[in-house]
């Protein structure tokens, strides 16, 4: 019997004034909530991966614009909302938007939250700050609808006691409800189906290890951990029947970033005629990025690679290391793109083009 797993992974603090996160980087050894409420607490929290997965890195910012714009309006409750402010806020939503440059629903989030002060500008400041907690939660309630309908959509493509796969984690930690590719499994699992999930570790940071792994076990999900080499071996003996990933930015051609080697999975799959899924809520769609060229990859510290995580560092103190935190997978090798207005097939310029006008 599956056991839900909807962790309160993004909220308000009690008192209002702190966004409330899991620490991401505890799992699975520790479940412990921090509280964050300085543009610069805010920012590490990003930065550190404490809070992650394109989804909720997105509703983590509208929680702290908010909480920050609240702090900094607080003792004005019945003063105008001004220029100065607005340009205030500006500058610490430009700041919380350089934490990480690759998921666009950290921009994307941050602009809806601006988009609101600059139409608040002339009022209360109490109002404000209402009218700005009200947009993150519905920026929070949106994304959990959306992956509801995600699900549904996913699950319509595979059927009970499959095999499946899927790379780092798209699930209910990266997102406010089921998750993105995680969905369609969670969901099916809820309804009494049983596949198989093989996870991969997910090298340098592990979240498929640590974060997925944990995330299907606590939802009574058959989850097979391996290391991100093994998908060939695993695929080439027919055990998986469909590939599910996330996404943090889709250009408008369909090619996809997402969680560094989710690329090599889908060469591997193309090469074992295995179905390659992403599903992304359409505010991971970016249309000015024309192509994969256009996203920004986030390069991140050789550390990573070379020491954390084990007692000893594993490799020589000295070596050169290239740690990009995320590649890019060419359209050709993707099936399908699942958002939670309908599946997008090839040609993926029409197809996402119809969903963003739909
Ligand atoms: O570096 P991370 O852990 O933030 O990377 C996360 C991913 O790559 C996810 O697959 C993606 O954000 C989609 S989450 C629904």
């Amino acid at each position: 019997m599956a056991t839900e797993f909807h962790p309160e992974n993004v909220s308000l603090a009690q008192d209002g004034r702190a966004v409330r996160i899991i620490d991401q980087t505890l799992l699975p050894g520790r479940l412990r909530f921090i509280e964050l409420s300085t543009p610069e607490e805010c920012h590490d929290a990003i930065a550190r991966l404490a809070v992650r997965g394109a989804p909720a890195i997105g509703v983590f910012a509208g929680f702290s614009l908010a909480v920050i714009a609240g702090n900094m309006l607080q003792g004005r409750r019945d003063g105008a909302f001004g220029e100065a402010d607005l340009h205030a806020l500006q500058d610490r939503a430009d700041y919380l938007a350089s934490s990480r440059p690759t998921a666009v629903n950290l921009s994307w989030a941050l602009e809806r939250m601006m988009g609101l002060a600059r139409r608040c500008v002339g009022s209360r400041c109490g109002d404000v700050r209402a009218a700005l907690l009200a947009e993150a939660h519905a920026i929070q309630q949106e994304d959990a609808a959306m992956c509801k309908s995600m699900a549904e959509l996913g699950l319509g493509l595979i059927e009970d006691g499959w095999g499946l796969i899927t790379h780092c984690n798209a699930g209910p930690l990266a997102t406010s409800c089921y998750g993105t590719a995680l969905g369609p499994i969670l969901l099916g699992t809820e309804r009494g189906m049983r596949f198989r999930v093989f996870a991969d570790e997910t090298r340098p940071l592990l979240q498929g290890a640590r974060l997925t792994a944990y995330e299907l076990d606590r939802a009574g999900v058959d989850v097979t951990l391996i290391c991100d080499g093994m998908s060939s071996a695993v695929m080439r003996q027919g055990w998986v029947q469909a590939c599910f990933v996330g996404a943090d930015r889709v250009a408008a051609n369909g090619d996809t970033a997402n969680k560094i080697g989710t690329s090599n999975l889908a060469i591997v799959a193309k090469r074992y005629g295995v179905p390659f899924y992403v599903m992304c809520p359409s505010s991971t769609l970016d249309f000015s990025c024309k192509t994969g060229d256009d996203i920004p990859i986030e390069l991140r510290r050789g550390e990573e690679i070379k020491q954390m995580f084990f007692s000893e560092p594993v490799a020589p103190e000295g070596v050169a290391c290239y740690n990009p935190s995320f590649d890019v997978t060419d359209n050709d090798l993707i099936t399908a793109i699942v958002t939670e207005k309908g599946i997008c097939r090839p040609p993926f310029t029409e197809s996402l083009a119809a969903v963003r006008d739909r």
